[in-house]
């Protein structure tokens, strides 16, 4: 049974969470200041630690969730940093009631070590693995990739957020005080039952369409506000929701200086109204607070012509308040200004230093990758609605090989659905978007891009995975991935 608006506003009245509620200022939101994830800043020990561990989370105020979560979180797990050059040792630790794989989402390293669905963690097994990187500073994450299981444990909490650093971020301009200037948001949307626990029971409807709620949680939190100093604030934004795709802007009309995409800086910041963030992605944005006033990040539903993954937006929707009525539009976290604290920085850099993608495609072979989803032919499997090509995903079946220090063209079709793409142990430029020139949102090196009917991407396969722990290559929709809308490839 969804809650109603009526019902939560009850029920926010209780907790006190009532941040962004019409006619109340910030000022007397009870919500809470947002907490940013534990940070393990790994960057010297070059070791980190993570047991997954069962917990119970109280999302609202009311019932408590039984959730996952890692150390000391009962939801979610702590933020990694990490040096981008680095052969860091991780341990993880399964210490919930069934297997689960740990997937690091945008490293490039070797399919041993990759965490895809072929590395399960038995129950009180520890996964020992070495992480072997070197690729440009960015903001990328790990969650489970456990075969057929994704979208629930994805839901339950087993995902975090890692910084990859090299500790040059003063010298690009860049706030880097965690949880000061340099905030890492988590957005997620989740559906709660009547007692206000959060419920993961998706339909026929949201496997088809991916499972969306009409919650918002920032870092797991609901109703909480940001508290910023003035100057110029990072947001590390991380979408990982199963399903939703928002479009994010400023309530108060500030500008978005975007300076990252998934996997690298931008060469400059590019300056976007609004960013549009799909399920996997990540992005960074500089924001100007240097006026004092307060803001609200809010997404806004996308115009698209075709049936969105995210399913409608507008009537109903919780943001991270209470929506504020205007059809289409919903709010994720207010953002308040704490006039007595300067920020570090004060104005937006005029270069980042990153490197733009301009991969050498002369001689690239192409594929062709269809990612399908229902309608007629495809109930043949139970489970197995979405396919890529023809094929729903099967463990024992390799889809092709890919020769290691090769370029190649993927053209991908994304029929009549739009879908986060998503390839294992590489970076990606995006070569085109339905035959025409590159957003800008997608004009930097990525590892998951929207395509929304046509892409065309390049990429270059540097690690090596070979057939007994391969790369996957998949829809980020999670519903649509553990539904068979993925396979897997060799780089030898
Ligand atoms: Cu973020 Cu194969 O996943
Ligand atoms: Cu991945
Ligand atoms: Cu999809």
């Amino acid at each position: 049974m969804p809650l109603t608006r009526r019902d939560l506003i009850k029920r926010a009245g209780a907790a006190g969470l009532v941040a962004g509620w019409p006619g109340l200022s910030l000022a007397q939101s009870g919500g809470g200041i947002l907490r940013m994830p534990p940070l393990v800043d790994a960057t010297t020990s070059r070791a980190f630690d993570l047991l997954a561990r069962t917990g119970e989370t109280n999302f609202l105020g009311q019932s408590a969730t039984s959730t996952w979560g890692f150390n000391n979180q009962t939801f979610l797990g702590p933020t990694l940093r990490l040096a981008h050059n680095s052969l860091t040792k991780a341990s993880v630790r399964n210490g919930v009631s069934e297997p689960f794989s740990l997937h690091w989402h945008g490293l490039e390293i070797p399919g041993q070590a990759d965490g895809g669905p072929h590395q399960p963690i038995a129950t009180g097994a520890t996964w020992a693995v070495d992480l072997n990187i070197d690729q440009p500073p960015a903001t990328v994450w790990y969650h489970s990739h456990t075969h057929l299981r994704t979208a629930d444990h994805v839901q339950k909490g087993l995902a975090g957020v890692i910084q990859l650093t090299d500790g040059r971020d003063d010298e690009r301009g860049l706030p880097s005080d965690y949880g000061t200037d340099d905030l890492t948001l988590v957005i997620q949307d989740r559906r709660f039952d009547r007692s206000g626990r959060a419920v993961y029971d998706p339909g026929m409807h949201d496997r088809m369409m991916g499972f969306t709620g009409d919650v918002i949680l920032v870092n797991g939190q609901y109703g909480a506000q940001a508290v910023v100093p003035k100057g110029i604030v990072r947001l590390r934004l991380l979408n990982g929701s199963n399903a939703r795709i928002y479009n994010l802007a400023s309530r108060a009309g500030r500008t978005l200086h975007m300076v990252s995409t998934d996997t690298g800086f931008l060469d400059r910041p590019i300056a976007i109204d609004s960013l549009q963030l799909a399920p996997g992605e990540r992005a960074e944005v500089l924001l100007d607070f240097s006026d004092g006033t307060s803001d609200m990040l809010v997404s806004s539903s996308i115009a698209n012509g075709g049936m969105m993954g995210g399913g409608m937006m507008g009537g109903g929707m919780m943001g991270g308040g209470m929506m504020g009525g205007s059809g289409g539009s919903f709010d994720i976290l207010p953002i308040s200004v704490d006039p007595s604290r300067r920020a570090r920085i004060d104005r937006i850099p005029e270069g980042i230093g990153g490197t733009m993608p301009d991969l050498d495609i002369r001689g690239a072979s192409r594929r062709d990758i269809a990612l399908q989803s229902g309608m007629g032919g495809m109930f043949r499997r139970r489970r197995n609605q979405h396919s890529i090509n023809g094929n729903s995903f099967e463990m024992d079946r390799l889809n092709f090989s890919v020769q290691r220090g090769a370029t190649e063209i993927w053209a991908i079709d994304g029929q009549n659905m739009a879908h986060p793409f998503h390839v294992h142990g590489v970076r990606f430029q995006v070569l085109s978007e339905n035959d025409g020139p590159v957003s800008s949102r997608n004009s930097g090196w990525k590892d998951t891009a929207l395509v929304n009917r046509r892409a065309e991407i390049a990429i270059r396969f540097d690690q090596p995975a070979p057939a007994s722990t391969p790369f996957m290559f998949h829809c980020h929709i999670l519903e649509h991935e553990d539904g068979g809308m993925m396979g897997q490839f060799s780089v030898v």
